[in-house]
């Protein structure tokens, strides 16, 4: 059985959950228990004699699982020669070895890896002509029945609760079909097919009959992003719109989890209405502040009747009366407002987030991509430099992969044209170009760029940032593109943070000896290019503590384009009035190239002004709705202690 070591959760406290769930520190730690259990069966199977039927699911959730069960074999000799293999399924139309095909990706994660029959692994096949599809289905569920049916299904969750391809709407007793991808799944897939207009509108499916017939169901989820699909699956009701939630109706299924999917289950959101609780200064502030904003009344207006209606009795037994308890939590709110991001000079500092000496400081700002510094930090960007502190911003990667096809002819054309008229002495400039032009023109769709034409849209997303920076008055010499090598394969998919990346981190940390380090904070985000930066920070910033400079830095987190802290949460809130917002509208524009329906737009059509301005609105609102003072706009900032 699945046992976590930070998860003690029993039965009590789990009383609002439908499903059985696990909770891990980390996806690391989680996958290795779920290959632990399957190791455990097929090794149970062999003794018997019998063979494994396993379930298999692709997507980013099993990677780590798969890598593990590889290990396994070539270390341990976990074999799978009994194992047989149904994968959930496949895209349609679609062949086996093109790039995007789960058949390429269970072979390269997987199948390859280890010594299972290739007459044993079964994935949905994507190049039937419609008609054969009906047959085909039927076919592939009688060979599962056969076998006796499935012994472990691996399930990961869609943003909508879609568990395979089957999308809300699925029926509980569905067949193993062809169904049409919904947005939300197509959004998230064209990632991988650069761009929506190239991702598959239907696919091949096991129907939601099969898989809740399998003898043991695990679903596994990893970061912020599943956490409320999580919470409706767990603990809301039955229905086809989640089919997940139909899981909560099969009698051996357990959810996989780490911290940040199950952040918005009840016993972790809420845990004072599941079991007592110790109320620490941290968790009083997230009930009081969550209590105002459901009730949505200033923090000074909650009544005892108020805390005692939604659970929270014993907080006001303890520390009551409410209106005690409230003034301290609007104090500690009101002190997180600061207009001197960079503390303020000759003020008393006990309350406010940042120190006040040195008067002028040493500030870096880590920019995961080139417009994340304008995007979520633009205001106290501008403040920091105008107040006289000295601003550097180390870009950490090129963002060269976000730049479209079309941008990037058109500036390597302006350079070929310029050439042609006037010629430039460098062959090899001249070469880059003419290469970058052709290679562009011909382009297929999916193709990863030649390194000229990512050399070239790497030049392009410089020359924006460089730009910002110059509007914000921040010199060149303070400007740093970092050009973390992890980022740099051309892909989506990036290369795990090295030890290359930490030292060029280091050395730029070291160099500057910064009295404030910004860094984005996605915490939650297992694969993307923001998680990856921030650990290269968390981990130069760990190896540098013993130096002395290192005793006055402090490090402060952003947060991305996607999502915000929340309000409990944030310790320095940096406050706009209408025309800083502008200011910072016109620094954003300076991204051209990131205007106009980008690369990876995802599933908001809104531009990245709009988000960060829409986002930063929104948090001055909450604060004005909890009774505090009333800007145009907020940026919000954690302090984090390493
Ligand atoms: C994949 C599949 C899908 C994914 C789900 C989550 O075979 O059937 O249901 O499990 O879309 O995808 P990731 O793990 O990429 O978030």
């Amino acid at each position: 059985m699945l046992k976590s070591s930070i998860d003690k959760a029993t039965g009590f406290e789990k009383r609002f959950e439908n499903i059985g769930t696990v909770v891990f520190e980390n996806s690391v730690l989680a996958s290795k228990a779920v290959a632990k259990e399957i190791a455990d069966l097929i090794r149970v199977k062999q003794a018997q004699k019998q063979p494994c039927i396993l379930g298999l699911a692709t997507g980013s959730s099993p990677k780590g699982l798969y890598a593990e069960l590889v290990r396994l074999h070539k270390e341990e000799g976990l074999s799978f020669k009994n194992v047989v293999s149904f994968n959930l399924d496949e895209y349609y139309p679609m062949e086996p070895d093109s790039v995007n095909s789960y058949v390429r990706f269970m072979k390269e994660l997987l199948f390859n890896h280890v010594d299972i029959l290739p007459e044993n692994y079964n994935i949905p096949d994507g190049t039937l002509s419609k008609e054969e599809i009906a047959d085909y289905c039927n076919a592939y569920e009688s060979k599962i029945e056969a076998l006796g049916g499935i012994d472990l299904q691996i399930l990961g969750i869609g943003g909508n609760g879609h568990i395979g391809f089957n999308e809300s709407g699925s029926l509980q007793n569905s067949k193993t079909r062809l169904v049409a991808l919904d947005h939300i799944t197509r959004v998230a897939a064209s990632h991988d097919f650069s761009g929506l207009n190239n991702t598959p509108r239907t696919a091949i499916t096991l129907g939601v009959k099969k898989i809740m017939e399998a003898k043991r169901v695990i679903l596994m989820a990893w970061g912020e992003r599943k956490s409320n699909i999580i919470q409706a699956s767990v603990e809301g009701p039955v229905t086809n719109q989640v089919p997940a939630s139909f899981l909560q109706e099969h009698n051996n299924a357990t959810f996989v989890l780490d911290q940040a999917a199950s952040s918005k289950l009840t016993r972790i959101n809420t845990p004072w209405l599941v079991e007592k609780v110790t109320w620490t200064d941290k968790l009083i502030r997230k009930a009081v502040l969550g209590l105002a904003i459901d009730l949505k009344k200033p923090i000074l207006m909650l009544t005892d009747a108020d805390y005692i209606e939604n659970g929270m009795s014993d907080l006001l037994a303890d520390s009551g009366p409410a209106y005690d308890i409230n003034i301290k939590i609007f104090n500690k709110l009101q002190n997180t407002i600061t207009g001197w991001p960079g503390g303020k000079p000759n003020a008393d500092d006990s309350k406010r987030p940042e120190r006040a000496e040195p008067a002028s400081k040493r500030v870096l700002i880590f920019s995961p991509h080139p417009d994340d510094d304008i995007i979520s930090m633009g205001g106290t960007f501008k403040r920091l430099q105008e107040q006289g502190h000295e601003v550097h911003v180390g870009y950490q990667t090129s963002g060269n992969i976000a730049v479209a096809d079309d941008e990037a002819l058109r500036f390597a054309s302006f350079v070929c044209d310029y050439n042609e008229k006037f010629g430039i002495d460098n062959k090899e400039a001249q070469s880059i170009f003419k290469k970058a032009k052709t290679f562009l023109k011909n382009k297929k769709t999916s193709e990863i760029d030649s390194s000229d034409v990512r050399y070239i849209k790497g030049l392009i997303r410089k020359g924006e940032a460089r730009s910002t920076c110059h509007y914000v008055g921040v010199p060149d010499s303070q400007i740093h593109f970092m050009e973390l090598p992890f980022y740099e394969t051309g892909s989506i998919e990036k290369k795990p943070l090295g030890e290359i990346d930490i030292q060029i981190t280091m050395d730029l940390i070291e160099k500057i000896k910064p009295h404030q380090i910004y860094a984005a904070g996605d915490l939650a985000d297992p694969h993307g290019t923001h998680k990856v930066c921030l650990d290269a920070v968390f981990e130069a910033v760990k190896r540098l503590k013993p130096k002395k400079f290192m005793n006055d830095c402090w490090l402060w987190l952003y947060r991305g384009a996607w999502q915000e802290w929340s309000i409990d949460e944030i310790e320095m809130a940096v406050p706009m009035g209408p025309d800083q917002v502008l200011e910072k509208r016109k620094g954003i524009f300076k991204h051209q190239s990131q205007k106009d329906g980008v690369v990876f737009q995802g599933a908001d059509s809104r531009e990245f002004w709009q988000r960060a301005e829409d986002r930063n609105k929104e948090t001055a609102d909450i604060y004005h709705q909890l009774g505090l003072s009333h800007y145009a706009a907020m940026e919000a900032f954690v302090r984090w202690m390493y």
